[in-house]
């Protein structure tokens, strides 16, 4: 599966794109996790110390993945990507490295061009922890074009909503024919609020993931969520992950 997790800025998309990835790879997939935030933490969150979150290669720009490309996707995933203490792999595709380097879009065609090869010889699952705002849909071509769902994650806003929102417009444009709307960050009292303005926007509600303070403290640490922690965090990633699966595994409506 090739998963996109896309939302307004802060919602929570590393911190579900670490969970659910984990929750995969505990489920004995083989799950690369991209990174394509210029500021990344994603290593982070699957259990990578500073150290080695900052000593991660990045991919140089303009790269483009295949055969008859630059570098096969093995040969990319040799060169730039990192086993996690999670059992994930990451790779981080957009980090900025210099002041004043330019503009992020030929590492946008590298991770597109990555999207748009059969990956299933070396990964099970790429999920690609997009940075915040809905761009790289509208970028030429759309970085996340050959995504075959995407997971919309939402905390109980107007704006979270109605950037889910546009980014379905987008999405239905480019051909993905699926996507998932999770919740996140969501206390009892908001719920209510939470599930209106999907209905009232068109947006779907498949999972809600609470809000937790275990989860700010795990970004505080840098600790991973232990299992045992925040179950119901856990519980609703489960939920997450079973939703993703499902509904990718339908063909998409092109
Ligand atoms: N379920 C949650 N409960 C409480 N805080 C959360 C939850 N999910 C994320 N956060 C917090 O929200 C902030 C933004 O999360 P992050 O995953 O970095 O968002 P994004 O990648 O969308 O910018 C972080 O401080 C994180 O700890
Ligand atoms: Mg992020």
């Amino acid at each position: 599966m090739k998963i996109g997790v896309v939302g307004k800025g802060g919602v929570g998309k590393t911190t579900l794109s670490a969970l659910l990835a984990r929750s995969l790879a505990e489920r004995g997939r083989r799950v690369l996790a991209v990174d394509t935030d210029s500021n990344p933490n994603l290593g982070l969150s699957l259990g990578l110390d500073p150290a080695a979150t900052e000593a991660l290669p990045t991919v140089p720009r303009s790269i483009i993945v295949g055969t008859r490309g630059d570098l096969t996707v093995g040969e990319l995933m040799a060169d730039y990507a990192a086993a996690t203490p999670s059992g994930v792999t990451v790779m981080s595709a957009l980090r900025v490295t210099e002041a004043a380097a330019g503009c992020t879009c030929g590492g946008h065609a590298t991770v597109r061009s990555l999207l748009g090869e059969a990956l299933d010889t070396e990964t099970d699952d790429t999920i690609v922890d997009m940075e915040a705002g809905i761009e790289h849909l509208s970028r030429s071509g759309g970085t996340l074009a050959h995504a075959d769902v995407l997971v919309l994650v939402m905390e109980p806003s107007l704006k979270a909503v109605i950037t889910a929102r546009r980014t379905i417009a987008l999405a239905r444009e480019l051909g993905i024919g699926a996507w998932v709307g999770a919740g996140n960050k969501v206390s009892d009292d908001q719920r209510d609020l939470l599930a209106r303005l999907c209905a009232d926007h068109d947006v779907p509600l498949d999972v809600v993931v609470p809000a937790s303070q275990q989860v700010v403290d795990s970004d505080r640490t840098g600790i991973p969520l232990e299992r045992a922690q925040a179950t119901s965090v856990w519980s609703a990633v489960e939920s997450l992950t079973d939703r993703v699966l499902e509904t990718a595994s339908v063909p998409a409506p092109r």
